[in-house]
């Protein structure tokens, strides 16, 4: 199952293959921030606290915003972070604002 934790709603929703968390938090109408979908504008930032392995490997787009120690913390950008296999992941949105 994926937990995702949004702005003022958190839901527990079956993990989708291939469905970023963005897609997932605005499919179950999680209060999820974001704005480009494209990995650029980091509204929909948020932190893998559990299950990162379940997901694609940060893509380019993150590697170019977010920083070293941002991976280190498990951030991600919601609308890059892919589910890869069904699995346990938990997901909090942490906006800059
Ligand atoms: S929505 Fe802009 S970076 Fe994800």
């Amino acid at each position: 199952m994926i937990t995702l934790k949004g702005r003022s709603i958190q839901k527990i929703v079956e993990p989708e293959t291939g469905l970023t968390l963005l897609d997932l938090a605005l499919k179950h109408k999680v209060d999820w921030s974001f704005s480009c979908t494209r990995g650029t504008c980091s509204r929909c930032r948020c932190v893998v606290t559990e299950g990162a392995e379940y997901l694609n490997a940060p893509t380019d787009a993150e590697l170019d915003n977010l920083e070293d120690e941002e991976f280190e913390q498990g951030l991600r950008l919601g609308c890059q972070a892919v589910v890869r296999t069904a699995g346990p992941v938990t997901a909090k949105l942490k906006p800059f604002f």
